[in-house]
């Protein structure tokens, strides 16, 4: 194993998109981001030095941080901010995980621009369980917006009105030739007719699922969340923000120049989607005057498509790779997920949109919870968070106006160490109906059962896939309807989860589980580094 290091400055950029410039922040300049390359088992130090006004964090989003919470990056959850002209180090290892994951920003909304891939390849000498591709290449789907993200962000928080939509959508930061402007802002990926790609897609979008196509081309889906599946052929991919997938595509078509595509999947009702970014497939010796073959994208509410999508991810789960799953578990939980209003003295119309989990908006602490967790600092947080609502109601039939109130608290969930945990989560129609890209820090979980409606106790766990489901660390969990996942509970910490969608984190769609320390030398969290921000 080796130890690779990386410097990340943070820096503000003039950089110009749809015919605007901008300030935006980024890392040493670049944006996207610079990719972290590195092998499973490698020790990663990557030292942060923040030359920006703004507070920074990053998170190493997937990466499993095995009682290693001081590394995780959520701001004000495992750290206070790097603060302007100061430095972090996350330092640590990579222990049985190996694919595609990505950083970003998680502090405010700076991850629009604060973005990049991690590319974590087998251990020397280890093949990938598919066909070994000629070369690869990483796609990270974006936003872009004119106005200046924290402009949007505080729309949200001051009008308590929804924020702007962003004006495009863009592969590696660039919306592609169909905008204004955008000429030179296309990416291009170059292929040899006959040779086998490995594309490593990431949706780092803020508030979009999406869905992925290549003109006139399959695709072999190999990986998901850096798990290996089952593979399956498609022609476009489903993706959810916080999402990665790794596919394999064959340069096999008649040599020319093909679109490639990302736009939004909407199944909830909204404003037409005129975002699609797109860039180029383009065979070696083809003239760049042909013009790209359309790409042919499942229409924005195409749900039939979505779930059938869904249905085909299966854990690979072979003796090299098999999938844990618990079979038993200790815990159950069951948390709604809910959009409402609540009183805003301050705000416009006097009230503020908020979202929460079993009815509680999240309120953020001033100082991280990991820090008071592992040295005991008394009032920073409770340890109260329902294991199901307060009251039971009819989850996706209830009337618009119920429930609209919510009650704010930092409240968290103990769970014992090494236990296994059933958690489900369930949408209700209160205010609007979306869905929400559930992600869990610190863990990797089996997704065991979808459906729409209310979940069942008395009937949907006989349905779960307790053989081959998949494992991932963010799960859709569908418009009216519930998603069930299920984890042991073996990395003490504290870990975030939350909707990945940016706008709803805001409003509050988040909480924290506490796992204690197992008996064990090696099940306890680690000591913070000498340089954790102070808070
Ligand atoms: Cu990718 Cu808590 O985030």
């Amino acid at each position: 194993a080796a130890i690779k290091k990386y410097q990340f400055d943070v820096v503000v950029k003039n950089v110009s998109r749809l015919c605007h410039a901008k300030p935006i922040v980024t890392i040493n300049g670049r944006f996207p981001g610079p990719t972290i390359y590195a092998r499973e088992g490698d020790r990663v130090i990557i030292n942060v030095t923040n030359y920006a006004q703004y507070n920074m964090s990053i998170h190493w989003h997937g990466l499993k941080q095995f009682r290693n919470g001081w590394a995780d990056g959520p701001a004000y959850i495992t750290q206070c901010p790097i603060k302007s002209g100061s430095s972090y180090s996350y330092d640590f290892n990579i222990t049985g995980q190996r694919g595609t994951l990505w950083w970003h920003a998680h502090i405010l909304w700076l991850r629009a621009t604060v973005y990049g891939a991690i590319v974590i390849m087998p251990k020397e000498g280890v093949l990938y369980p598919f066909p070994q591709p000629h070369q690869e290449a990483e796609l990270l789907l974006g936003e872009w917006w004119n106005e200046d993200v924290e402009a949007v962000e505080n729309q949200g928080n001051m009008l308590g009105l929804p924020p702007n939509m962003s004006d495009a959508h863009t592969i590696n930061g660039k919306p592609g030739p169909l905008f204004p402007c955008s000429d030179k802002h296309t990416y291009a990926l170059e292929v040899e007719w006959g040779k086998t790609y490995l594309l490593r897609i990431i949706n780092a979008a803020l508030n979009d699922e999406l869905f992925f196509t290549v003109a006139g081309h399959n695709m072999t889906v190999v990986e998901i969340d850096a798990v290996y599946c089952k593979p399956f052929t498609t022609d476009a991919i489903l993706i959810t923000p916080g999402q990665t997938t790794n596919v394999l595509l064959q340069a096999n078509q008649a040599p020319g120049r093909y679109f490639i595509a990302a736009r939004s999947f909407m199944d909830a009702p909204v404003p037409v989607d005129n975002k699609t970014a797109t860039a180029i497939l383009q065979y070696k010796g083809v003239p760049t005057t042909v013009l790209p073959l359309l790409p042919n994208l499942p229409a924005p509410n195409d749900t039939n498509f979505a779930s059938k999508y869904l249905q085909k991810l299966k854990s690979l789960n072979t003796p090299q790779y098999p999938a844990k799953v618990p079979l038993t578990t200790d815990r159950h939980l069951f948390y709604t997920i809910g959009l409402g209003m609540n009183p805003c003295p301050n705000c416009l119309n006097g009230t503020k949109l908020t979202a929460s989990l079993n009815n509680i908006t999240f309120v953020m602490p001033k100082i991280g919870l990991l820090q008071a967790h592992y040295f005991n600092i008394k009032g920073v947080f409770r340890l109260d968070f329902p294991d199901k609502p307060m009251t039971a109601f009819n989850y996706t039939g209830a009337p618009l106006t119920a429930n609209l109130g919510t009650s704010l608290g930092t409240r968290l969930t103990k769970l014992a160490y090494n236990s296994t945990v059933e958690l489900v989560l369930q949408d209700t129609n209160l205010l609007t109906v979306e869905s929400h890209p559930f992600h869990l820090h610190g863990y990797n979980f089996f997704v065991v059962g979808q459906g729409i409606g209310n979940f069942d106790p008395n009937i949907d766990p006989a349905k779960f896939n307790l053989v081959d489901p998949p494992e991932r660390n963010t799960v859709g969990v569908p418009t009216g309807g519930w998603t069930a996942i299920r984890f042991r509970a073996d990395n003490p910490g504290v870990w975030f989860m939350h909707c990945h969608l940016e706008v709803h984190t805001t409003w509050g769609l988040k909480m924290a589980f506490v796992v204690e320390n197992g008996d064990g030398p090696d099940q306890t969290i680690l000591p913070p580094p000498k340089d954790l921000p102070p808070c």
